[in-house]
């Protein structure tokens, strides 16, 4: 019974002391954004000295003692990004650059001792907003029911792209930490009245799009190149015009020749006439 007691007791103290020195706080956030790394230390004493590192090397990068502030060399990593809160000696990075991920330790040595902690601060990218596009070859095919769309998005990394019927996933594709484009097809009915939408997500933060099907689906064509139907509808137009009145000027031309040659044609056969007849009707007499 007391053993047992004992070693309950034991184990807490260690907990106590491997919790203390061994305490890794994660921190996610989006670059461009702030973040403050707290010391939950109220108030930052005389003897007090509170030392920041960071990275693989464990660079100092800020430190608080007998109530001065020395930044070391930290403004060749952080340019004036670093700040130091001179009473709790929490540290905030202000417009996080994805680079700055990383390990930073925290050390207070106070007269009641020294205490450790350790932030794994992980900075995702902004996430852009997903594009939608239509598939202009299938929209102007002969398949009139269903529309191609594509959802994309380009240059990220650990990011998964999803299309949702509803709140239902339909589909999803993922990228690993390798900056990639990535684009997920979806095929729909031009009657269809159910919401779509497509969304991008990291595990902190998402963008979404929502599907406009009669926007993207119906007028595709016009959508695709609206410069190019006005082309063709005007060139269709001159070549209506042009065909016509050509067809006009051969009609009136071909016409006046025609007359022309006709009589041109009618006298020879005339004057031939002229000359035959005599004779035949001569002969004719004779018989
Ligand atoms: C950092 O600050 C020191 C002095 O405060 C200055 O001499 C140095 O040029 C700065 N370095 C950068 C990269 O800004
Ligand atoms: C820090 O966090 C990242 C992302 O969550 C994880 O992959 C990594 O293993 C963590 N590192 C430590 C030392 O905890
Ligand atoms: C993609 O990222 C690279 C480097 O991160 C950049 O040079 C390029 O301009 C980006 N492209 C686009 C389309 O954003
Ligand atoms: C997107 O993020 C919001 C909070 O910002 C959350 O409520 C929502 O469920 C997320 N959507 C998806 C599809 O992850």
């Amino acid at each position: 019974m007391m053993s047992s007691h004992l070693c309950v007791l034991i184990l807490f103290v260690l907990c106590g002391v491997f919790g203390d020195t061994d305490e890794v706080k994660s921190v996610s956030v989006t670059e461009g954004d702030s973040v403050t790394l707290n010391t939950d230390v109220t108030e930052v004493q005389r003897d007090d000295q509170i030392l920041w590192k960071f990275g693989p090397q464990m660079t100092r990068i800020a430190e608080i003692y007998k109530h001065i502030i020395d930044m070391f060399d930290s403004n060749e990593t952080f340019g004036d990004r670093l700040q130091l809160d001179s009473f709790t000696g929490s540290l905030t990075i202000r417009n996080i650059r994805t680079t700055d991920s990383g390990l930073y330790e925290l050390q207070i040595s106070s007269k009641r001792g020294n205490s450790y902690k350790t932030f794994n601060v992980t900075v995702y990218a902004r996430l852009p907003v997903p594009v939608i596009t239509s598939n202009s070859l299938k929209c102007s095919s002969s398949s009139v029911s269903s529309c191609s769309l594509l959802c994309s998005v380009v240059n990220v990394s650990d990011v998964t792209l999803s299309w949702y019927k509803g709140n239902s996933l339909l589909s999803s594709i993922s990228a690993s930490d390798l900056s990639i484009s990535l684009s997920l097809p979806l095929e729909v009915e031009y009657q269809d009245k159910n919401t779509y939408s497509c969304v991008i997500n990291n595990p902190i933060s998402n963008q979404t799009k929502h599907l406009d099907i009669t926007q993207l689906c119906h007028t595709c064509v016009v959508r695709e190149s609206p410069l190019l139907y006005v082309l063709i509808s005007l060139s269709v137009v001159i070549l209506v015009i042009c065909a016509s009145m050509f067809h006009l000027c051969n009609k009136n031309n071909s016409g006046l020749e025609d007359e022309k040659s006709t009589s041109e044609y009618t006298q020879v056969i005339y004057s031939l006439q002229m000359k035959n007849l005599p004779q035949k009707s001569l002969q004719d007499v004779n018989r």
